[in-house]
């Protein structure tokens, strides 16, 4: 028998967390059960990647101009937001169109704005429609109009909504979304093997000393992640430890240069710029975090997830992190990591402190660490927790259109 034709729709195709999530999935999906097809606004890394995994790539949703609408407002352009209404329109039927003529039985939405358009589209299909959902919408993240969007959509037009998180599923509960119909499937990574030998190379590609005590930040230069706190903290470490080396792995989004321009002089006044390596975007990440020490969280508004901690916990890595959102049912305080108040470089330079005056017991935590990732968030488990929900999805969608 043929898989399923199950349809995943993404509104960006620019590299985040939620688009590596969806990337591990389609390449783990096993395919006599599933034939999958990805609708994305245009050409980009997620769709490059995808059909390089096989998978049908569908260009044109949403709209362009539908893309431009941020998550607090309509977006600066107005006519944009003028014609919101009419552009909403025809991406949900367009993409009704594309799910009844490729045959499409199921749909797969993975980001907010996909959960909203993706969802209209499905249920006027009716086809049964399944969100991945990677974020806590509240109002210091999302405007009025997007969370009764969300709202409206969780819960008229979703089937099922698979949260990455139980502060996910918390927040989506408090916006009025039913809570039986959010289930946890929480992030996954691949096993890995030893770092030794990567930690070596990459070492020597930035010319950091083997036993210099390096500290890094992986993740997107953008202001609720704290790089800033990173580097408030980093300072206050270094004048103890004036050896220890610092890393911000990652790049700014959407071009923003005067945001880094704006870090890179916090880096200098704090007289770290000889310490600290802006690397930029890297293809690798994981082979970046074999060469630190201790991997910083840092963001200062609730973390969804945070998959650079299961990543780094994978490795063997201790971590410090910003103990709120969904952080805390990863790293268990003082036994995986230390969790720190979000925002409190003064605790989190304390907290690395800790690490480099006691080498036995972060190394310990590492490997406790490594134990709960292969334990609880393995990719291999979540890919098939992933299957089993869609596959009932498309069982009560049969039932109920039979019936
Ligand atoms: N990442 C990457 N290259 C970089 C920096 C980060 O591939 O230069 C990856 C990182 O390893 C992680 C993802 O981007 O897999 C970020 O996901 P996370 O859930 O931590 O945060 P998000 O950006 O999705 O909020
Ligand atoms: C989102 C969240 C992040 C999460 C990622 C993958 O980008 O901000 O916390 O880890 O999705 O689910």
């Amino acid at each position: 028998m043929p898989g399923c034709r199950l349809l995943v729709v993404n509104h960006a195709v620019d590299m985040g967390g939620a688009e590596r999530v969806l990337l591990g999935l389609l390449a783990r999906l096993d395919r006599e059960k599933f034939d999958p097809g990805l609708a994305v606004p245009h050409r980009g890394p997620l769709a490059e990647r995808a059909e390089s995994l096989g998978v049908r790539v569908h260009l044109g949703f949403p709209s362009s101009r539908l893309l431009q609408v941020r998550r607090k407002s309509l977006g600066r352009d107005r006519l944009a937001a003028a014609a919101y209404p009419w552009d909403m329109t025809w991406t949900v039927l367009g993409l009704r169109r594309l799910i009844i003529r490729e045959g499409y039985e199921l749909v797969l939405t993975n980001s907010a704005k996909a959960d909203v358009y993706g969802s209209l589209a499905g249920w006027l299909a009716r086809r049964p429609v399944v969100w991945r959902f990677h974020d806590i919408p509240d109002r210091a993240t999302f405007s009025r109009l997007n969370l009764f969007l969300l709202r409206t959509s969780a819960s008229f037009f979703a089937s099922r909504i698979l949260a990455i998180s139980e502060a996910v599923r918390e927040a989506l509960a408090d916006l009025g979304v039913p809570r039986d119909k959010i289930k946890v499937v929480y992030n996954g990574v691949e096993p890995q093997g030893e770092a030794k030998a990567r930690r070596r190379e990459k070492r020597e590609e930035w010319g950091i000393p083997e036993d210099a005590f390096l500290v890094g930040m992986v993740g997107r230069l953008v202001e609720w992640k704290g790089p800033d706190v990173f580097l408030r903290a980093a300072a206050l470490l270094s004048e103890a430890h004036p050896k220890a080396r610092f890393v911000l792995v990652g790049d700014v989004i959407y071009g923003e240069r005067e945001y880094l321009a704006k870090l890179k002089g916090l880096c200098a006044s704090l007289g770290l710029e000889k310490k600290t390596l802006f690397t930029g975007f890297v293809d690798d990440p994981l082979a970046a975090m074999a060469a630190l020490d201790c991997l910083v969280h840092a963001s200062v508004e609730p973390e969804p997830f945070g998959m650079v901690l299961v990543e780094a916990m994978s490795l063997g890595l201790p971590v410090v992190a910003a103990g709120a959102g969904g952080v805390p049912e990863i790293v268990e305080d003082k036994l995986t990591g230390l969790l720190v108040p979000p925002g409190d470089f003064r605790a989190l330079a304390t907290a690395l402190e800790w690490m480099i005056s006691h080498p036995r017991e972060r190394k310990e935590m590492g490997m406790r660490g490594k134990r709960r990732v292969s334990e609880r968030f393995d990719l291999g488990f979540v890919c098939r927790e992933m299957e089993a929900e869609l596959l009932s999805a498309l069982a009560r969608g049969k039932g109920k259109r039979d019936g």
